[in-house]
C-alpha cells in the first residue's frame, strides 16, 4: 500500500494509507433522478460522470485498482429503455476509454459475464484490452457488467470441475488458490475497502469471494452527488480500522 498524504501537508494531520484496491458500488442513481423530477436515464448519466471523476481522483491519490459495479446480473429485470441507456453510457465511456487510457496510464477493463452483452459492446471490450495490454504498470479501472458475485462462482465451479473430468487436475489439489484464479478477478487483489452510496447497507450480490476481508464503508450520499471528499472520508474510515485477519 502506498503512503500518501491525503490531506496537504498540514501539521497534525497524520498522513492516510491509501487503500491498493477500493471497489465501489454505484448506487442511487434513480433516486437522484426522481428527486429532481427527470427520468431515471438521467440519473444513470450523472452517476457516468461521477464514475469519470471519482475514478481520476482515486488514480491521482495512489489507489492502483479502482473497481465499480455498474451492471448487475439481475439488473436485467429493469425496463427496456433503462437497459438500452446504460448500454449507450458503457458504449460511450469504452470508446473514450480507447482513446485516452494511454495517455493516463489507466487500464480499463470490464468483468462479469461478458458473452451475453451486445456485439459491438464486446468488440471495444476486446479493442481495451488490447490498448491496455500496452501500458507500462498502469493503474486498473474495472467495470464490473453482467456480474454477480454467485454467477461468477459458478462459472468458476463449471471450469474447475471441467478439468477434474478431463484427468487435469485431482479434486485434493483443489485449493482456494485454485478457486480464485477461476475468477473474474484472478489478476487482481482482493478490495481492501468497498464503499457503497445511497444508504443500502447490502452488498447485491458484488464481489462475493474476493470481499472475505474486505472494509465496508456505507454512505447515504447518492452515486450521483459523489465527490472525492466523500471518497476523502471513506479512506479516512478506513485508516480508523484494525484489520486483522483472523489474527489478534
Ligand atoms: C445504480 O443506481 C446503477 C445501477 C444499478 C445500474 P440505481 O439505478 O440502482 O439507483 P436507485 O437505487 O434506483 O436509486
Ligand atoms: C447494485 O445495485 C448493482 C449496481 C450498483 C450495479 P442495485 O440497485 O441493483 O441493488 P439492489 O437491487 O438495491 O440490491
Ligand atoms: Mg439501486
Amino acid at each position: 500500500m502506498a503512503l500518501f498524504d491525503l490531506f496537504g501537508k498540514d501539521e497534525g494531520k497524520a498522513a492516510q494509507q491509501v487503500p491498493q484496491h477500493i471497489a465501489v458500488i454505484m448506487d442511487g442513481n434513480g433516486r437522484w433522478a426522481k428527486k429532481r423530477g427527470m427520468p431515471r436515464k438521467a440519473g444513470h448519466a450523472a452517476g457516468a460522470e461521477t464514475f469519470r471523476r471519482i475514478a481520476t481522483y482515486s488514480k491521482d491519490i495512489g489507489v492502483k485498482y479502482f473497481t465499480v459495479y455498474a451492471f448487475s446480473t439481475e439488473n436485467w429485470k429493469r425496463p427496456q429503455d433503462e437497459v438500452d441507456a446504460l448500454m449507450n453510457l458503457f458504449r460511450r465511456y469504452l470508446k473514450e476509454a480507447i482513446e485516452d487510457m494511454a495517455k493516463n496510464n489507466v487500464a480499463v477493463q470490464v468483468i462479469g459475464d461478458l458473452h451475453v452483452l451486445p456485439e459491438d459492446i464486446r468488440d471495444l471490450i476486446d479493442e481495451c484490452d488490447e490498448v491496455a495490454s500496452g501500458l507500462d504498470n498502469p493503474a486498473y479501472a474495472t467495470l464490473c457488467i453482467n456480474y454477480g458475485g454467485r454467477d461468477e462462482i459458478k462459472n468458476a465451479v463449471r471450469a474447475i470441475a471441467q478439468q477434474v473430468q478431463t484427468g487435469e487436475l485431482s479434486p485434493e489439489d483443489i485449493t482456494e488458490e485454485t478457486v480464485s484464479r477461476h475468477l473474474y478477478t484472478a489478476d487482481m487483489p482482493d478490495p481492501d475497502l468497498i464503499i457503497r452510496p445511497s444508504g443500502e447497507i447490502r452488498i447485491s450480490n458484488f464481489l462475493l469471494w474476493q470481499s472475505a476481508y474486505s472494509e465496508y464503508y456505507f454512505t447515504d450520499v447518492l452515486w450521483p452527488d459523489f465527490k472525492p471528499e466523500h471518497l476523502d472520508a471513506a479512506i479516512a474510515s478506513f485508516n480508523q480500522r484494525q484489520r486483522r485477519f483472523g489474527g489478534v
